[in-house]
């Protein structure tokens, strides 16, 4: 799916009315089977262009356009058609503690069975075969029957990685997958997520709080700070500079990242000092 963003501005729907954008402005194009990183400081819009993206939030200016159409524009039930072609993975996955991990990734493909499918898969699942297969890709095989509940918050969040690629859509927005994963997972799922959504040519969109996983995994990244494009380049041409840039006065989370591979260039970090 083609994504284009005309002059968007959105804000939170909980954001005080005299508060700036959560969006300002913002231009942005990604061609459909386009795989992007968003990075950026807390409080940048990446969940929020999200949200946009995924017409859970409208603009209050600009246009999105998917596949060249508005989506604002269409009539009710063609626009939860079109809901139907993406997913969006939100940081915490929803699943009910009680259930079992293969139903919580057989819900996934919610949108594309009828609903007397879906109830009954409640208690029967069906498709055990394609759980399966997408709870191997994140190493989680073993967990098939496991209650989500007896999870923990990194494989509660792999789950919510697998259910994703069961939705088969044509649109992955994925928020910061990788919170809850250490180093040597998050590599693993990252790679299981990017190589699936390239195997069936969906668009992928995630925004990444790991910047340095962010650059060995994706073409484009994109760099957005208070609600405003920063830079969209190649990650060969996110310097340290331009993350410095990026992340200025936030230089804290850019620490708290692994180390970047490339050594700051000029400013000195600040020194922390611990008060006894
Ligand atoms: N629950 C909320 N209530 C009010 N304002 C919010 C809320 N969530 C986000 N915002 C506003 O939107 C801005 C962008 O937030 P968000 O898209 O979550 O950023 P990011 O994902 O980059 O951390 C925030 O700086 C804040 O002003
Ligand atoms: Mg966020």
């Amino acid at each position: 799916m083609k994504l284009s963003l005309d002059r968007v501005s959105a804000r939170h729907p909980a954001a005080r009315p005299n508060s700036p954008a959560a969006l300002q402005s913002l231009e942005l194009e990604v061609a459909s089977g386009e795989q992007v990183a968003v990075i950026g400081p807390s409080g940048a819009g990446k969940t929020t262009l999200l949200h946009v993206l995924a017409c859970a939030l409208r603009p209050t200016a600009g246009a999105v356009r998917l596949d060249g159409r508005d989506p604002w524009q269409l009539p009710r039930s063609e626009l939860q058609r079109l809901r139907g072609e993406f997913f969006l993975a939100p940081q915490v996955p929803p699943l009910p503690p009680r259930q079992r991990v293969v139903t919580a990734v057989l819900a996934g493909r919610l949108p594309h069975i009828s609903l007397a499918h879906s109830l009954r898969s409640l208690f029967y699942p069906t498709g055990i075969t394609q759980a399966d297969a997408a709870l191997a890709r994140f190493d989680l095989s073993d967990k098939l029957f496991a209650r989500v509940d007896r999870l923990s918050g990194g494989e509660r969040q792999r789950v919510g990685l697998a259910r994703a690629l069961l939705a088969q859509a044509r649109l992955l927005l994925v928020d910061e997958p990788l919170s809850a994963l250490d180093p040597s997972r998050a590599a693993q799922a990252l790679a299981s997520l990017t190589q699936a959504a390239g195997e069936t040519a969906a668009t992928l969109v995630t925004t990444m709080h790991d910047v340095p996983m962010a650059l060995r995994t994706f073409p484009r990244i994109v760099g957005l700070r208070d609600g405003a494009l920063m830079f969209d380049l190649p990650a060969a041409e996110v310097t340290a500079e331009r993350l410095h840039a990026l992340y200025e006065q936030k230089l804290d989370e850019l620490q708290g990242n692994a180390a970047l591979d490339e050594p700051p260039a000029p400013a000195p970090l600040p020194v922390q000092m611990h008060c006894r």
